[in-house]
């Protein structure tokens, strides 16, 4: 048995939330407003999030790496250190039981293949199913999103001090969004650095494409206590840029960011499925 709860909340059902996603937790000093909150599994919109603690010990590691694929474990031995490995090897077969879970097969029968710029997803023999995904991992937290139909992109962040935060705002941050930053006072530029950190990413990552896709080319919100919300995407603005955007806290002291693309003849069938998913899933090592 794993020393500390493998899933959070996937075994012990996690309170349930007010609304759909709440910025979370954080003693963190100038993180301190945000409030802790320990679920594992809730939606965004259509879209499931679900949260895993990649912090195993060995034997439940042991028992999980049975389900990775050989070029999964090839990945595994190039990395050089103990910590990475058991990170890696934790997050891919959770992944695996989350996807296998959803498409009713085992977990070491999901096949992944590699979009253009890296993104992980199904391999062409399940297209059928709609299923997307994708995850993020920071530390000894994994954050994964899924969602039927439509493309998804999920980040998460540990919040720490950046010394050099002005500058990467400067150089990665749109114009908007660094005058946005630049505005704050000084006890909101953490946390306003870090929600944009993660929800640019986390629609790059949507996308899928990758250091490929220009920073400057779309908006964010970043202060904190507004909205998660993509301003703009190109020459669109407002609700018409056709995403959703979420910002939650997966575990106190991180911060992350889910988007999703609108589909709203989709959007009634993906969440009837996932409220279905999640009563029906279980997990065990
Ligand atoms: C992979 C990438 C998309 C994110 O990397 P990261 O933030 O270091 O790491 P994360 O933990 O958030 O995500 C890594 C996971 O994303 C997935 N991923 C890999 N390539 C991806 C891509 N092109 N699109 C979406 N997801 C991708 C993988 O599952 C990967 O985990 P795995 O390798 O263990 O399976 C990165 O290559 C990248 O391009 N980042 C953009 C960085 C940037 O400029 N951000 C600006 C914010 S202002």
């Amino acid at each position: 048995m794993p020393a500390s709860p493998p899933v959070w909340g996937a075994e012990s059902r996690p309170p349930s939330l007010p609304g759909d996603l709440v910025s979370g937790p954080t003693a963190r000093g100038p993180f301190a407003s945000l409030t802790a909150h320990p679920a594992a599994r809730f939606t965004a919109g259509s879209t499931e999030i679900l949260v895993a603690c990649l912090d195993l010990a060995p034997d439940a590691v042991h028992n999980l790496a049975a389900s990775l694929s050989d070029s999964e474990r090839q990945r595994v031995n190039r990395l050089a250190f103990h910590r990475d490995r058991r990170r890696f090897i934790v997050a891919r077969a959770r992944l695996r039981q989350f996807l296998a879970a959803r498409l009713g097969i085992r977990a070491e029968s999901v096949e992944l293949a590699s979009g253009s710029h890296g993104k992980p997803e199904l391999a062409q023999r399940f297209a059928g199913t709609g299923w997307r995904f994708n995850l993020s991992h920071s530390d000894d937290i994994a954050v994964y999103a899924f969602s039927r139909g439509c493309r998804v992109g999920i980040d998460v962040e540990a919040l720490r001090a950046i010394h050099d935060a002005d500058d990467i705002a400067a150089s990665f941050f749109s114009r908007h969004e660094n005058d946005v930053y630049r505005a704050l006072v000084s006890h909101d530029k953490p946390l306003g650095f870090f929600n944009c950190w993660t929800r640019k990413e986390a629609f790059i990552k949507a996308l899928g494409d990758g250091l490929s896709h220009s920073l400057d080319s779309f908006d964010v919100s970043l202060a904190p206590g507004e909205p998660a919300k993509i301003l703009r995407v190109g020459k669109t603005c407002g609700d018409g840029t056709g995403w959703r955007l979420d910002s939650f806290s997966p575990a106190p002291g991180y911060i992350a960011a889910v988007v999703t693309e609108c589909h709203r003849h989709r959007q009634r069938l993906d969440f009837q499925t996932a409220r279905e998913t999640f009563h029906s899933t279980a997990f065990q090592d």
